[in-house]
């Protein structure tokens, strides 16, 4: 009595874990009709395929510390078994005596031989004798077999992993813990339901076991092995199943390995915000745990419990059973403080352990907005220079040179400061002499020298020529179709400009162009001196006022006359100087 009383106080744990109905435990143990109810096996129903053989032990014993088979046998306890058919709740007690020998009892344990689809519902074991008794169900679950290599088994795979290379004996599930009747067994194999896989010399069937003698990447997946055997003149058979995985090879390093943070990273961190330090970790295949973890200051996060420190984990790759995992430790509210602490990650798996520190800097305070503006700013002077540049830069050469050139009349002792050379006759002579240098002399205040107007009478044309080129400064040569032919005046001059300004001799050839001109109007030595020179082109009537390009042009390359020069020039001049229109 005592003892009883002891064992069902021990049991008390068992409840627990069974999930029993706790009303069970209100039974009394006084009288044999009140039994100790121990419920319904609580991790789910044993699963058979219909046509299958199957065996339930009875759960009782499966605690020998509490119930031992021998022992109550020893005691007189007798132990009954009752099955309640899916869908009644009538306890019936099982024949074992029925001619067709299907059920029968083996100790402990009940025997389906095979299974029927009547079989399905709950199992009662009882264990009694007359003043005690104690009893509890297990619930028997016969499937139809379904037609693909999943449904063959009722029972879940069991998982087994084999290294690349490596060799493994498969072992069929329960056939070495269950008790056959006493006579001889065959076990067939399936690699996905295919019985003829086992042809080379990599796998094997060796006596009851499969052997994989070297493992490779095709030879995963469901392998099924199916018992046969004869009792009281049937032949039946159980199947299972077993899930087999490649995993990388014992050869290769199974210590776990940092992959961040390396060596050399450096976690930018900013105080007052949130903060993500990511460890990532390599966790080659091993059996038994593989872990990864974060420390501060030598704490886990549970340890440290502090809510503004939490982390989050996920796989990021499984290749061969080795593991890519990325764990990431996230700090709110990063302060001055934290910066101080130390931040470890650690991995494990059964070969080793690693650790590496992460390294976190404060991130420099980069005025990024403040930095923009400036640039922006910056971009958009630059472009207005640009545009005035482009627009006024005639106006900005003479403003330069009004204040930075030198008179040229300062540094040489030339009488001209220009020398026209035209074709005579032609229409260029009357915007030469009638435009040219009325508004050269008469308004820009030029020396200005016209061959056949400044010459003397009776002198030699060569000497002369080259004399006066030789004391001006610049040589206007206005193009036109006939300028330069060969023996004119024109050619003469041009001649002697251009071998002035070859010796250096402080002289420059300066282009006009009245009228447009083809190509075959170049003379030969202009086509070559072209590229060097200045070419200004008249526009017509638009180049008739003072203030358009083609005068500013002009004169940039004329020499530098100040405005102070033009202003005596006008006084001492008769005619009214306004920018007004010339022609
Ligand atoms: C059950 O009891 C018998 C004898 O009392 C003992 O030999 C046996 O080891 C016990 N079994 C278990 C599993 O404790
Ligand atoms: C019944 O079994 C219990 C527990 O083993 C034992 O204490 C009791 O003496 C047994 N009663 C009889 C009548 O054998
Ligand atoms: C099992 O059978 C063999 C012969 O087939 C026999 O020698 C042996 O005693 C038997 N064992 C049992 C427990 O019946
Ligand atoms: C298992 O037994 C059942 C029923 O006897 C039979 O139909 C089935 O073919 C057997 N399976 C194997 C693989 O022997
Ligand atoms: C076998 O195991 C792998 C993982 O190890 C799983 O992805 C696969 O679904 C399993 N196959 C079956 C049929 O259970
Ligand atoms: C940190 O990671 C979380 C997700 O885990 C994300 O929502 C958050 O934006 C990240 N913070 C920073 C500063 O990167
Ligand atoms: C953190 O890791 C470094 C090496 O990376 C080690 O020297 C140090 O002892 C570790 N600190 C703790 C608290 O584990
Ligand atoms: C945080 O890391 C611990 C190990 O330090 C781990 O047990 C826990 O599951 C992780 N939390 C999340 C949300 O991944």
């Amino acid at each position: 009595m005592v003892l009883l009383i002891k064992a069902i106080l021990s049991l008390s744990v068992f409840i627990m874990k069974v999930g029993a109905n706790p009303a069970a435990t209100q039974s009394s143990v006084h009288s044999v009709s009140q039994c100790h109810d121990w419920g319904e096996l609580g991790n789910g129903a044993v699963r058979v395929i219909e046509g299958e053989a199957t065996w339930l032990p009875c759960p009782l014993f499966s605690h020998p510390n509490v119930y031992n088979y021998s022992s109550a046998q020893a005691a007189g306890l007798n132990l009954v078994w009752y099955h309640v058919a899916s869908g009644q709740d009538l306890e019936q007690p099982i024949d074992f005596h029925h001619p067709d020998q299907r059920l029968s009892k083996e100790r402990e344990t009940l025997w389906l031989q095979p299974a029927t689809m009547e079989d399905n519902g709950q199992y009662i074991c009882m264990l009694r004798n007359r003043t005690s008794c104690a009893k509890i169900a297990v619930h028997l679950e016969v499937v139809q077999p379904k037609p693909n290599c999943e449904g063959k088994a009722a029972v879940p795979s069991t998982l087994v992993n084999v290294p690349i290379q490596g060799g493994k004996f498969l072992t069929c599930p329960d056939l070495d813990d269950v008790k056959l009747p006493n006579t001889s067994h065959s076990v067939t194999w399936y690699h996905n339901c295919d019985a003829n896989a086992f042809m080379n010399a990599d796998r094997k069937v060796e006596k009851d076991e499969l052997r994989i003698r070297q493992m490779f990447e095709m030879y995963q997946g469901l392998y099924h092995c199916v018992v046969t055997y004869e009792t009281k003149g049937r032949t039946l058979n159980f199947t299972r199943m077993i899930n087999v995985s490649a995993v990388s090879s014992d050869g290769v390093p199974k210590e776990p390995r940092i992959l961040n943070p390396a060596v050399d990273q450096i976690y930018p961190v900013k105080q007052g915000s949130e903060v993500n330090l990511t460890c990532r970790v390599m966790l080659p295949f091993t059996e038994g745990p593989r872990e990864t973890w974060w420390t501060i200051d030598g704490k886990t996060v549970e340890q440290l419990a502090d809510p503004r420190f939490s982390n989050t984990s996920r796989m990021v790759k499984v290749y061969f059973g080795d593991w890519t995992v990325e764990i990431v430790l996230k700090i709110k509210d990063f302060s001055s403080e934290d910066l101080r602490r130390e931040y470890n990650c650690s991995a494990r798996n059964r070969r080793g352990m690693a650790t590496s520190r992460a390294t976190l800097e404060e991130e420099a305070y980069l005025p990024s907005v403040e930095l923009g503006c400036g640039l922006g700013i910056t971009l958009f002077l630059m472009l207005v220079m640009f545009v005035v540049y482009h627009i006024f830069w005639l106006e900005l050469l003479l403003l330069y040179r009004s204040w930075f050139g030198t008179d040229e009349r300062s540094t040489d002792d030339k009488e001209y400061d220009i020398y026209i050379s035209y074709a005579r006759n032609s229409e260029e002579e009357q915007f030469v002499l009638l435009t040219l240098r009325r508004v050269l002399e008469n308004e820009l205040g030029y020396t200005v020298c016209i061959f056949d107007r400044d010459s003397l009478p009776g002198g030699t044309i060569t000497d002369e020529t080259l004399s006066f080129v030789g004391r001006s400064r610049r040589l206007l040569v206005v193009l036109s179709p006939g300028y330069g032919l060969e023996g004119t005046q024109a050619l003469l001059e041009l001649k002697a400009g251009l071998d002035s300004m070859a010796w250096g001799r402080h002289l420059r050839v300066i282009l006009v162009q009245y009228k447009p001109l083809g190509r075959n109007g170049w003379v030969h030595e202009l086509r070559r001196a072209r590229v060097a020179l200045v070419l200004v082109r008249w526009q017509g009537e638009k180049s008739s006022d003072l203030s358009s390009r083609f005068w500013k042009r002009l004169q940039v390359e004329l020499p530098l006359r100040r405005v102070k020069d033009l202003i005596e020039n006008k006084n001492s001049n008769t005619i009214p100087l306004q920018n007004k229109a010339i022609h």
